[in-house]
């Protein structure tokens, strides 16, 4: 058994499904973590069944919450452990469209579950790694490495998100407890339909249809790269090639290219 536990967050859906069905063949307990627990239920009992041998809870959570971050640490803090533990920072949410007409609690609310619970996650479960072994998987995004018009939080978070990675990798080399950073470019999941604003008929992100990555390409390949101890994973050759290049490009090209894009003005707030 490769891990003892694994806490997957936002595993109601997309990734954090598949890193669930993925890990279930190797870990003794996984702990399952969104908000819908009826979705964390039906997987729970979809992974049991398929493998009697994992014991599966499911936490519901929402993760914007200081008080419910704080209820999941408390109670996963204390189930007993005696070996690694993986950690998948992997829920998270965007917002199509203009900074200036967003609703400020949905792009709050998007800064607690990207950057705040993937951070308190981090420091409640390093000391545990530290002593017991581990490792640590930060879904963060091709979108880290540039600033976005019209998804400007939300590539600001997933940066946040990368460096902090980057800085957390060092600091726990000595340890041995890998840290990766994962950054796909588009994936079909849940996550276009939760980042299109009302009113906006348009929910996919602007990107033709090929640059589309595959789920297991993603999941599959980050768990390999995070036990390779690689500081990142961009998912397929394409992906690799954008971030190479965006990483390239001088700033001021970035913005003149970035300015020219066509803008996915919404003037419609999201309400959640
Ligand atoms: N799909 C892409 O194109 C893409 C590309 C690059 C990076 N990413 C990143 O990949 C990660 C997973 O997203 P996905 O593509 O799999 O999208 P998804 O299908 O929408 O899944 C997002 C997950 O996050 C959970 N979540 C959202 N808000 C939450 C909250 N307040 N509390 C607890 N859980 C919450 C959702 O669960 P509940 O709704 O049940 O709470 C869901 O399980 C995200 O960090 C996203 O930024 C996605």
């Amino acid at each position: 058994m490769k891990y003892q536990q694994a806490i997957i967050t936002g595993a109601s859906s997309g990734f954090g499904a598949a890193y669930a069905r993925a890990l279930a063949p190797e870990c003794g307990r996984l702990i399952l973590v969104a908000r819908r627990g009826d979705k964390l239920q039906e997987l729970a009992q979809e992974l049991q069944a398929a493998h009697p041998g994992v014991e599966v809870l499911v936490q519901p959570c929402d993760l914007a919450s200081a008080e419910a971050r704080q209820a999941l640490v408390s109670s996963l803090k204390a189930l007993p452990v005696s070996g690694k533990t993986l950690l998948v920072n992997n829920a998270g949410l965007g917002d199509y469209g203009e900074f200036a007409s967003a609703s400020f609690a949905r792009n709050h609310s998007m800064m607690q579950v990207n950057m705040q619970a993937l951070v308190e996650l981090c420091h409640a479960f390093i000391p545990l790694m530290k002593a017991q072994g581990g490792g640590i998987i930060n879904i963060a995004s091709l979108a880290a490495d540039l600033p976005i018009p019209d998804f400007a939080i939300y590539a600001a978070s997933k940066a946040f998100v990368a460096s902090f990675s980057e800085a957390l990798r060092l600091e726990l080399a000595a340890s041995r407890v890998p840290v990766i950073a994962v950054c796909p470019g588009p994936v079909h999941t849940g996550f276009g339909e939760v980042a299109r604003r009302n009113g906006c008929s348009d929910g996919s992100a602007p990107f033709k249809k090929w640059f589309y990555t595959a789920i297991p390409t993603v999941v599959q390949g980050s768990l390999r790269a995070l036990e390779r101890g690689k500081a990142r994973f961009y998912p397929s050759l394409k992906i690799r090639l954008a971030g190479l290049l965006v990483r390239n490009t001088p700033l001021p090209v970035l913005r003149f290219i970035m300015g020219m894009r066509p803008r996915k003005v919404t003037t419609t707030p999201s309400e959640s």
